[in-house]
């Protein structure tokens, strides 16, 4: 299939989709195979899901990779995760700065090992001035820990008198979310069938369409995709409106 077999509007694209990528243990399980086989196809889809998001013109893309609270897995999973990780961007940073994609990371590379975040920050570095995507990797990210941060690094600026409190509005306190200046995610994303947020995005997703699909991260491909993109564009955004 292709882009014109769907019912896109390339007029309402979404500006920023955000995903998060279930399933892959799963799906595994269900084939006989071991967790990180689910892991090494999901790579596939990341893949896949970027070059869409390229056909479709969408210029913010963010993928929970890996939470704060996935420390507590088997370690042998967490060293598969990282390393498929460091190899993604080893084999693909060429391709991605071609893309132009710039890659971020919302998260605290601090307890990340040392091999991989050298990898990650050699991509941000390299890719820091391309302007057609940005892809955010949520890599050690949890979302009340990047809230608190915001609130403590507030504080600090404000007794440094770099901020007046009475200027903090919503506007300001986004600047101190990893996401930044750039705007919130229109749709989110999450495969597999569980319906929650999982300490996901939670300031920026306040207005976003949400869109649980059951089918897993592995078998996410190209044209469940752009299903989705249809059905976001079918729904009736708002925002506290009548209309
Ligand atoms: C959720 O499935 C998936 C993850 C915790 C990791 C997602 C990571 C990747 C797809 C690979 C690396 C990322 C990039 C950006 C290249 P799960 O293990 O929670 O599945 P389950 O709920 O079925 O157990």
């Amino acid at each position: 299939m292709d882009l014109k077999d769907y019912n896109i509007d390339m007029k309402k694209i979404p500006k920023h989709v955000a995903i998060i990528m279930d399933g892959n243990g799963r799906w595994a399980k269900k084939r006989l195979m071991p967790r990180t086989a689910g892991h090494k196809v999901g790579v596939e889809r990341v893949r896949d899901i970027i070059k869409a998001v390229d056909k479709l013109n969408i210029k913010y893309l963010t993928l929970y990779a890996f939470s704060t609270e996935n420390w507590k897995r088997p370690s042998d999973e967490v060293g598969v995760l990282m390393q498929l990780l460091a190899n993604y961007l080893k084999k693909e940073i060429d391709e991605l700065d071609r893309k132009n994609v710039r890659i971020r990371v919302l998260g605290e590379l601090d307890r990340i090992p040392k091999k991989v975040r050298e990898e990650i920050e050699k991509a941000i570095i390299r890719t820091k001035d391309n302007d057609n995507i940005v892809l955010n990797i949520a890599l050690n990210y949890g979302s009340r820990l990047e809230i608190i941060r915001a609130v403590k690094n507030i504080v600090e600026d404000c007794s440094n008198e770099k901020l007046d409190i009475e200027r903090l509005d919503e506007e300001k306190f986004k600047e101190y979310l990893y996401t930044e200046d750039q705007p919130d995610p229109d749709l989110m994303i999450r495969t597999s069938g569980e319906q929650r947020l999982s300490n996901f995005l939670l300031y920026q997703l306040a207005y976003s369409e949400f869109i649980f699909t059951e089918t897993a991260w592995p078998d996410f491909t190209e044209d469940e995709f752009f299903k989705a993109i249809e059905l976001y564009q079918n729904r009736n955004r708002r925002f506290g409106d009548i209309k």
